[in-house]
């Protein structure tokens, strides 16, 4: 008798839901899109941690397009998930959106990227500080130029929070040396085709960079696309310009080792760990987290561009 009343109690405790193996949590997940090889990387991050930890990820690829990324998370809010992870393409526009969530009962999360509704509308960022890279790149063209410089900036989508803070970071620290200056700043849309576009606009404009000292791109695939250009003009990139950016992927390491870019900001890609620790942390029950969960950064020039790829395995 006894067994068998065993035998049909763990039979009724692995029916009930969350009883013996641990519920999956479905969490959805808004991507701003695929627009650089960084964002390739963190995509691919997430769906990877997820698979890991057995969560079910509804996974949304917004194409750089707001509405339809807010739509997504509409959708995640009416299939009731459990959490959702928002990378919002620009700052503006959410408050509605998370207003939504809030009042079915789903906690937010903003990764990579911020925006301006009230944070008591998202539990949590977890993010680089983009400020700081545009305030490293300027440091460090400060002291590679000693203060003496004329630069055209590659500026990322507009109303996106790294093209606004990388913006703000770097002006803070050039605006310190008079020798040094913006003399042109447009848009590429964070990707190699829209670098190259807006570099060959450059070139035309200034006269084959004439006067030019460094180009400062927001991210590395614009760079890319710049550097591009600058051989299909005849330009010596990474000699008769320094050319500065952000993200560290391969392919800026590689560039750097065939003297074509000389530094990179690096903007972690393999972040899918900080963002689901947080977010599984919360569901269990944790209540301790700052509103800012910070990644940290760090600074790549062609000294440690072998060493990095190396240990990458790139
Ligand atoms: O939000 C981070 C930025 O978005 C990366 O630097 C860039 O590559 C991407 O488009």
């Amino acid at each position: 008798m006894h067994q068998i009343a065993i035998a049909i109690l763990v039979t009724v405790l692995a029916l009930l839901p969350g009883a013996g193996t641990a519920c999956a949590e479905t969490i959805g997940f808004a991507q701003v899109g695929s627009e650089s090889d960084w964002r390739t990387a963190f995509s691919a991050d997430m769906k990877a941690e997820a698979a890991r930890r057995g969560i079910h990820l509804l996974f949304s690829d917004a194409d750089n397009n707001i509405e339809r990324q807010r739509e997504a998370v509409r959708g995640f809010i009416a299939a009731h998930v459990d959490a959702i992870v928002i990378a919002p393409v620009v700052v503006t526009g959410w408050t509605e959106t998370l207003q939504a969530a809030k009042a079915a009962g789903i906690p937010v999360f903003l990764a990579d990227r911020a925006v301006d509704s009230d944070p008591s509308l998202f539990v949590a960022r977890i993010a680089a500080d983009f400020n700081l890279e545009g305030r490293l790149a300027g440091a460090w063209l400060a002291q590679s130029t000693r203060g003496s410089c004329n630069i055209v900036e590659l500026q990322g989508t507009a109303g996106a929070e790294p093209t606004l803070q990388r913006h703000k970071g770097f002006l803070a620290v050039i605006s310190q040396f008079p020798n040094m200056r913006i003399v042109r700043s447009a848009g590429g849309e964070f990707t190699s085709d829209g670098g190259k576009r807006t570099m060959a606009e450059f070139i035309r404009a200034t006269d084959g960079l004439k006067n030019v000292c460094a180009v400062w791109s927001h991210n590395d695939n614009m760079l890319l696309g710049a550097i591009a250009a600058m051989h299909e003009a005849g330009l010596h990139p990474g000699h008769d310009q320094l050319m500065v950016s952000v993200d560290g992927v391969p392919d800026i390491f590689r560039a750097m080792l065939a003297g074509d870019a000389n530094m990179s900001v690096e903007l972690k890609a393999d972040i899918g760990k900080y963002i689901f620790d947080v977010v599984q942390g919360y569901l269990g029950g944790r209540r301790d987290y700052s509103k800012w969960v910070l990644i940290p950064s760090d600074l790549h020039t062609p000294a440690d561009a072998a060493a990095v790829l190396g240990r990458r395995g790139s």
